[in-house]
């Protein structure tokens, strides 16, 4: 054995542990060379044969690249053990990935379906907050002030005036008190009661109020047709709607609205409690009272008005049989209406 052998033995070794691909051929690398029958072992047993003054050279010559090897064989297995990272090289001309960006919910697609088929009757859409004051949800909606409504049992009070707003109908003032008749909004929010939870009622839940008052007669029978349209517009062409007399403090004369219900066509089932029919808004004339508190002349002008709940349109029209299940951001519920 020369030198320039033992040499050559030592790139072929660096050569083999640079080139394993895995860890078991790095393993194969180490074996045949550190293992009990492998070549280094075989090398020292040779270097009796090596002349003696040319021992420590040849000594040197194999310790410097048994140490290399075991440095690189540590090297290759850490970086052998790393899972690979990086991705395949860019291509511009791939598609890009869809990321899911979900659908609109439920409650917000009937927001937007009403919106829009009050739209075509003229009807803009106006806003409110949802903490108001004791004098827009209670006051100038003409509700006296120990109606129970404004008990501590049904109302959010947050401080002595301010509250959660328990209907949309203050909106009615906001816009009134800011805008001369003609109005013709409608208003889409948020409202909040001291409800116990359960299958058909929230505590917080949506309502779509709506206004029209202007100084040409506006009458109940205008009420009672557009708001036949609407259903029919939401629920299809066969839809039943039922005006019942009811009382609102800010409404005179004053009724409850029925629809058909959508899940049984009217037979009788759980959703609307066998009665065939569900509750779906509160609607009357503005009462000349509420024209006073927000400083129109009553004897000038004529209006109706009328709120929606959100969430009752939203159960009949898709079949939802629990309330709940609106607020708790289950996909596989969700994804049923995208
Ligand atoms: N605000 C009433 C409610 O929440 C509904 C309503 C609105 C009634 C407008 C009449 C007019 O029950």
């Amino acid at each position: 054995m020369t030198l320039a052998e033992l040499e050559k033995m030592g790139g072929e070794a660096m050569a083999s542990a640079t080139g394993a691909a895995d860890l078991a051929a790095l393993d194969q690398v180490r074996v045949g060379y550190f293992g009990r029958n492998g070549l280094i072992p075989a090398l020292v047993k040779q270097m009796k044969d090596v002349p003696a003054e040319d021992r420590p050279a040849f000594g040197k010559r194999l310790n410097a690249w048994r140490g290399d090897l075991e440095a690189l064989l540590e090297a290759r297995k850490a970086e052998l053990a790393t899972p690979v990272t990086r991705g395949p090289a860019f291509d511009g001309s791939l598609p890009g990935r869809w990321h899911g960006t979900g659908a609109a919910h439920p409650i917000s697609q009937v927001i937007e379906a009403v919106a829009s088929i009050f739209a075509k009757l003229g009807f803009s859409v106006a806003d409110g907050p949802d903490i108001e004051n004791t004098f827009n949800n209670f006051t100038a909606l003409n509700t006296a002030p120990h109606h129970p409504s404004m008990d501590a049992a049904d109302t959010f009070w947050l401080d002595n005036d301010r509250l959660l707003r328990t209907q949309t109908s203050p909106v009615q003032i906001r816009v009134m008190t800011s805008h001369q008749p003609p109005v013709r909004i409608i208003t889409p929010g948020r409202c909040y009661r001291r409800d116990t939870t359960d299958a058909t009622h929230s505590a917080n839940f949506h309502q779509v109020e709506g206004l029209y008052v202007d100084t040409r007669p506006v009458s109940l029978a205008d009420l009672k047709s557009t708001l036949a349209h609407f259903a029919r517009e939401m629920m299809g062409p066969d839809v039943g709607v039922r005006f019942r007399p009811h009382f609102f403090p800010f409404t005179e004369p004053s009724v409850e609205v029925d629809f058909s219900c959508h899940v049984c066509s009217g037979q009788g089932c759980r959703v609307c409690k066998m009665s065939g029919w569900i509750e779906i808004a509160g609607a009357g004339m503005v009462d000349p009272r509420v024209y006073r508190f927000v400083g129109y002349d009553p004897e000038s002008v004529y209006g109706y008005a009328f709120g929606m709940g959100v969430e009752r349109i939203a159960m009949i029209k898709y079949g939802i049989k629990d309330i709940r299940s609106l607020y708790e951001n289950d996909v596989r519920f969700l994804g049923q209406f995208a």
